[in-house]
């Protein structure tokens, strides 16, 4: 029975628990004072008698797993006095003040740690524990806990669950899996990708579907987890219920602690994270619109606008998103020196080496801030430019040659922005047409990537990408530099699967019709070479599932998202096949279910419009329930 081991554990735990084991202690940055947390001062705080009563703490947003290895994974949850996530500037000595949103007050807690356990088991009822610890936590870190959990079994299984240090409060049960070891051979992996979840734009059932069919084994998320607008500003908000907190553009470390903590009040959300092992990297509203390694949409590179960016500097501001989404989001710390690097890899057994890139944050070059289009147009072909910086290249391109040396069958690139070139005059007219803030703002470093590929004859690669709230499907080629045939798919490297939005809206308007999607699909499809099938209608998520013989590509629209539901439509299959490192013909067998497909059809197999209270969506004749 597990309180018994616990108990065994305890008493010698308070005395040793390892005050470095949550490791959102050690982020950002142990290195950098200021940056990390002075963990000599919360000890002080430590009282031997418990200064807790359990019953007065509780574990306030499920749990969460993720970074899988094959022998450890990052396990997280939070616990703490109340919802309300930590104001650090207010902190008085020995009391912080928390919003209680039961009584509406400031309450204050006192701001000793928290002790809580974790343990680790192939079974649900616990009865063989693989792993077991103590760590502490406390308002320095907003109450989360971030640890890692070691001694596992490769490609295994786990469930894991928290309690508060010598009692019964405990966290939901998570589920979560280590992934093989390198050389292992494995026959089958499945990912589900995500990205671009707006909270007042739509309820996050895309996230739910693959806990529902249980159909995955990781997640993998390409950025835009939050979204750091302010409801008057963007989204549905009050019309479903979902107004974004705070109620304000984010700018402090409590506006993206507050924020990131609502987003995980959605059910759908949770339950993904309770029972699958996330690798996630972030994209731009992580921090803000259209950022850069320097700045943002909304700063016009003034300098007074750097200085003081919405009351806060540039920088500063840019730690807080960063410490607020190591606090929330498990994942690991690559390198402890380098605060804002997330850029990491995934050797997946002998099938996939999966490759994480920052095309944003770390060290990326000026990008298209809106009043400076022309300019970026102007220099996109400019050598010096970068999505990464040199240090990020350098390893990216050492990672491409090594997984080939190695022999992993597919190479597996998550981009946030994509990859392939977009001909989009429909929209933004014939002398620019391409999206600079996408990898068409900096052909250079597209062209070492491809020239990496092409060089070292590298094959089997699959480049990933979110951000712009639509599907694009395309064979992955440098269309200058090889000829490249549409119809066979002959001088292709690679396939880029770039998906839409979990509830982000139709980048080309947020309540398009179908019909209107589906015209300016026909003009993309036609206007743009290597595009193969082009969806803007559905928001939704698309699953890969990997063998050595092929990758399968299943895509998911979702009929709507102002409602919470569990419907989805599968509009469009792909297969590459190993080798082939192009779209096996006939792309999508032909036959889609909604957008445009280069040389197929689509079906778009209507049934009724609900005409009832409920006119938000047309719902499918194969329309899955689950
Ligand atoms: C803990 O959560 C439960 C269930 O939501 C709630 O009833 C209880 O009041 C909470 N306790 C505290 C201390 O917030
Ligand atoms: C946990 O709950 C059990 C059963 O209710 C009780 O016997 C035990 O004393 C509790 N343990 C602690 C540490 O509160
Ligand atoms: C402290 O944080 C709160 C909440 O984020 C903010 O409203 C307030 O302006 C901050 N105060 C100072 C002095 O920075
Ligand atoms: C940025 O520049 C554009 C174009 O000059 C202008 O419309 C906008 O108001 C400026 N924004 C800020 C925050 O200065
Ligand atoms: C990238 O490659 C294309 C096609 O070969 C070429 O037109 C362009 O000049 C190259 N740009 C750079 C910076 O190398
Ligand atoms: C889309 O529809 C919603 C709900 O009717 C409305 O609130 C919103 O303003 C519309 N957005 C646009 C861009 O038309
Ligand atoms: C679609 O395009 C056709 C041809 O250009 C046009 O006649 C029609 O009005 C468009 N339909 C919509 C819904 O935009
Ligand atoms: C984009 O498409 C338009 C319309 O078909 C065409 O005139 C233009 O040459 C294309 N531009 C590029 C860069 O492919
Ligand atoms: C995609 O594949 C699934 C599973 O085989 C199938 O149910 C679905 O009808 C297919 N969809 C399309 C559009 O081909
Ligand atoms: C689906 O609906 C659209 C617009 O309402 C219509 O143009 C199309 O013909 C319908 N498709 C089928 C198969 O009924
Ligand atoms: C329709 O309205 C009823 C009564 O207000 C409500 O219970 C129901 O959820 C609504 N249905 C939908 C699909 O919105």
């Amino acid at each position: 029975m597990k309180l018994q081991s616990l108990s065994v554990l305890t008493s010698a735990a308070l005395a040793s628990a390892s005050w470095t084991k949550n490791l959102n202690y050690r982020s950002p940055s142990e290195h950098h004072p200021g940056l990390g947390i002075a963990i000599h001062k919360v000890v002080k705080r430590n009282v031997p008698t418990m200064p807790w009563n359990p019953s007065h703490l509780n574990f306030t947003h499920g749990v969460a797993s993720g970074d899988p290895f094959p022998d450890s994974v990052i396990l997280w949850t939070r616990v703490g006095p109340v919802q309300d996530n930590d104001h650090s500037n207010l902190t008085v000595s020995g009391y912080v003040p928390l919003y209680s949103h039961e009584t509406e007050k400031y309450v204050k807690v006192s701001t000793a740690p928290v002790c809580v356990e974790y343990r680790v088991s192939t079974d649900k009822s616990f009865e063989d524990v693989a792993d077991h610890g103590e760590a502490y936590t406390s308002s320095d870190v907003d109450f989360t806990v971030k640890v890692e959990a070691s001694n596992l079994q490769p490609f295994t299984t786990y469930y894991y669950q928290f309690n508060v240090c010598n009692s019964n409060v405990t966290s939901p049960v998570g589920r979560t899996k280590t992934t093989p070891n390198k050389d292992d051979h494995v026959t089958d992996v499945k990912l589900a990708i995500y990205s671009c979840s707006n909270f007042p734009f739509g309820f996050f059932n895309a996230y739910g579907n693959p806990v529902r069919k249980d159909s995955v084994d990781y997640v993998v998320h390409l950025g835009d987890y939050i979204y750091e607008y302010a409801e008057g500003e963007y989204g549905y908000g009050y019309s479903i219920g979902r107004i974004p907190q705070p109620d304000r553009q984010l700018y402090t470390l409590h506006d993206y602690r507050r924020r990131i903590a609502n987003y995980r009040e959605d059910h759908d959300l949770l339950a993904s994270h309770q029972q699958f092992a996330w690798i996630p990297v972030w994209d731009d509203h992580e921090v803000a619109d259209n950022t850069y390694r320097d700045g943002s949409s909304t700063l016009n590179n003034t300098e007074q606008s750097f200085v003081m960016d919405g009351g806060v500097s540039v920088d500063q501001r840019k730690m807080n998103a960063v410490r607020a989404y190591f606090e929330w989001m498990p994942i690991r710390q690559v390198d402890m020196d380098d605060n804002l690097r997330i850029w990491r890899s995934f050797a997946i057994g002998d099938l996939i080496d999966l490759i994480m890139l920052d095309t944003r944050q770390y060290d990326r070059s000026i990008t298209d801030l809106y009043f400076n289009t022309d300019y970026i147009h102007t220099i996109s072909n400019d050598a010096s430019r970068s999505l990464m910086g040199s240090r990020q290249e350098h390893w990216f391109y050492n990672q491409l040659t090594s997984s080939a040396e190695r022999g992993a069958t597919w190479r597996v690139v998550g981009s946030q922005i994509v990859f392939s070139r977009l001909n989009e005059s429909v929209v933004f007219g014939e002398d620019s047409p391409l999206n600079y803030d996408a990898w068409d703002g900096y052909q250079s470093n597209k062209n070492r990537t491809l020239a990496t590929l092409y060089d070292n004859n590298i094959g089997n690669n699959i480049f990933l990408a979110g951000d712009s709230h639509a599907s694009w499907v395309s064979d992955l080629t440098w269309l200058e530099h090889a000829d490249y045939n549409p119809v066979t798919g002959s001088g292709s490297l690679g396939v880029e699967f770039a998906g839409s939005a979990v509830s982000s809206p139709c980048p080309y308007g947020a309540n398009i019709t179908i019909d209107r999607a589906n015209n300016y699909t026909n003009t993309l499809v036609s206007d743009t070479t290597s595009l193969q099938w082009n969806d803007l209608y559905y928001r939704g998520y698309y699953e890969l599932h990997f063998t050595h013989a092929q990758v399968e590509a299943r895509y998911f629209g979702l009929p709507t998202v102002v409602t919470r539901n569990n419907w989805e439509i599968p509009i469009a299959n792909f297969t590459v096949a190993a080798g082939d490192n192009r779209l096996q013909r006939p792309v999508g067998n032909g036959v889609v279910e909604s957008g445009t497909i280069k040389y197929g059809k689509t079906t778009q197999t209507n049934l009724t419009v609900d005409t009832g209270n409920n006119t938000w969506f047309v719902s499918h004749e194969n329309m899955e329930v689950i």
